[in-house]
């Protein structure tokens, strides 16, 4: 981690890597934002999953070992292991303690499901375990987390998917659609504060894990549509010239200088579609909502 944020901080423009949010009050006010009413997505997909679950199972069909990208989606999983009723369940995540946890309860609620957890980064592709070759594999990677890695990553991701699920396999994917600036911009900027405390704990995780030395209140969230690049980017401001100590190496902030610290890609069907396409994947269905906010596709190998 030193490493990774030094160089970060050491780059013209400054960034530091998204993965940092999430210690454990970072993960605590991202769930805080899942809740806000201007943070549309989490609310508009859980809604498609509510209506649409039984053609999606229906989709899937039966023999099918569901592979979860990340596994702090609980309360989406288990509508769709129930839906699906799959024979086995492989989560993956960097974390070896969200995993067993993770796996614990669910063994407790669905007794009967094979659960082969794999600790991987899952930006490469994985491998499952030979108990499962003979089922359908069907990833799953919901929240439009698709959307923080660049277009170039999220390519490289959706090919280590398209080898792991194989030809005929698939991927049910949620997608932030592009829509009118204002909604993009207000997901981002809650009149609550939640989604500048979340990012400003970036400095407050950094302070705890490198021994640094960040004042909180020297930067300020920022977030704004890049419609470029077609994504929301998020920056932590500095309202001053200061400098801080990271892990015994002084940084040098100018008044007004910003780090880069997220990216939110949004995507139109068609970019969607032809994304997917390069990686070798067919889309098969979709089911979006009635202002078509938010989308999952369900994609196919090819
Ligand atoms: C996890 N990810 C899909 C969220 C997003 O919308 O890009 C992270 C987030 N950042 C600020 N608010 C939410």
């Amino acid at each position: 981690m030193a490493e990774e944020v030094l160089q970060g901080l050491g780059s013209e423009p400054k960034f530091i890597s998204p993965k940092y949010f999430y210690d454990a009050r970072g993960s605590a006010l991202f769930e805080e934002i899942t809740e806000l009413d201007e943070y549309y997505l989490t609310r508009t997909e859980m809604g498609l999953f509510d209506t649409y679950l039984d053609d999606m199972a229906g989709s899937l069909g039966e023999g099918v070992c569901l592979i979860e990208y990340g596994s702090g989606n609980s309360r989406k999983i288990r509508k769709l292991l129930e839906a699906v009723s799959p024979e086995a369940y492989v989560p993956v995540d960097i974390s070896n303690e969200h995993l067993q946890e993770n796996a614990r309860e669910l063994h407790a609620d669905f007794p009967a499901l094979h659960v082969y957890p794999v600790c991987a980064d899952f930006s490469l592709p994985v491998t499952v375990p030979p108990e499962v070759d003979e089922l359908t594999r069907v990833g799953f990677f919901p929240g439009s987390s698709i959307g923080n890695f660049t277009p170039l990553e999220a390519r490289r991701f959706l090919t280590g998917v398209r080898e792991t699920v194989g030809s005929g396999g698939a991927l049910l994917i949620g997608v932030d659609r592009k829509k009118v600036v204002s909604v993009l911009e207000d997901a981002y900027n809650d009149a609550l504060g939640v989604t500048a405390a979340f990012n400003l704990n970036v400095l407050a995780h950094i302070n705890s894990r490198l021994q640094a030395d960040f004042e909180l209140d020297g930067f300020r969230h920022l977030a704004r549509y890049n419609a470029e690049e077609g994504c929301i980017q998020m920056f932590l401001e500095s309202q001053r010239d200061q400098d801080v100590n990271v892990a015994g190496v002084t940084m040098h902030f100018a008044a007004n200088e910003r780090v880069h610290t997220e990216n939110s890609y949004k995507y139109d069907r068609a970019e969607f579609v032809e994304l997917a396409a390069g990686a070798g994947f067919t889309a098969e269905a979709e089911w979006t909502d009635e202002q078509e906010w938010f989308s999952i596709f369900l994609l196919r190998g090819n």
